[in-house]
């Protein structure tokens, strides 16, 4: 749109808009001035275009009160739009985009509230930022983590109360006995650790475990009373992978 030439002409104007700058500290504190912050800098870097701040110094008073939040979403879009965006029918244009992006979202989320509840239906469970599932059938230790992992996810590591109880859940609702945790004590015996290699920050062993029964229990089981007992990695458990 704007030739080279054009914008020449408002580098002139950029000397005003040096005068911006004192705009920018009139809107201390609201997102007004950090849009500013970036449309002198801009300037700055297009020598042929300085002329626009000049332009947005004296928007800049008015700029304060409702528009801060519009410029906001321009400092993202980057400078050459910022440049552009000076006139009230931008300014309306944009608060349109905005109130269409809200809609899109809240759109979104609904969309993403009702997959989220047939996903978790009924195998599923979500703890905060964790959703465990179960795959319903049961492997040994090694063909449970790798099934987990080619899925994107891992075996469980329960870290709190209420991690576990989601798994005690799945554990009931497939009446399976017991499903694998993620931890082992293969590398150094006793000392049980989550796939990281780190330390244990919650358990709920039952009463006597863990008790490495014959030499040979590295890996965790949580059965369906929620405690946890060690038991041989090739033993055959529920499979619960953990996103
Ligand atoms: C079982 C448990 C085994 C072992 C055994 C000891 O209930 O599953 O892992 O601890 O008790 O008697
Ligand atoms: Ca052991
Ligand atoms: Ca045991």
């Amino acid at each position: 749109m704007c030739s080279p030439v054009e914008n020449g002409l408002p580098g002139r104007e950029g000397q005003d808009g040096r005068d911006g700058p004192r705009g920018e500290k009139g809107d201390p504190g609201s997102p007004g001035a950090t849009g500013r912050m970036e449309m002198l800098d801009v300037p700055k870097e297009d020598n042929s275009s300085a002329g626009d701040p000049g332009l947005d110094g004296n928007l800049g008073p008015p700029g304060p009160p409702g528009p801060a939040g519009v410029r906001g979403l321009a400092g993202r879009d980057g400078p050459s739009r910022i440049q552009r965006d000076v006139g009230p029918q931008d300014i309306s244009a944009l608060w349109r985009q905005l109130e269409a992006l809200q809609g899109q979202v809240r759109r979104l989320q609904e969309a993403f509230l009702q997959y989220k509840k047939v996903e978790l239906y009924p195998n599923g469970r979500d703890v905060g930022q964790k959703v465990f599932k179960t795959a319903g059938f049961v492997k040994s230790f090694y063909q449970a983590e790798q099934m987990c992992s080619q899925s994107g996810g891992q075996l469980p590591s329960p870290r709190s109360t209420a991690e576990n109880h989601a798994l005690q859940q799945l554990v009931e609702l497939e009446n399976s006995g017991a499903a694998f945790l993620s931890m082992t004590d293969f590398w150094t015996e006793g000392r049980f650790t989550y796939p990281d290699g780190a330390s244990l920050v919650y358990s709920n062993w039952a009463p006597g475990e863990p008790n490495d029964d014959s030499g040979r229990e590295d890996c965790v089981e949580i059965i369906s009373n929620g405690k946890w007992n060690d038991v041989p990695c090739g033993a055959k458990r529920l499979v619960i992978c953990e996103f």
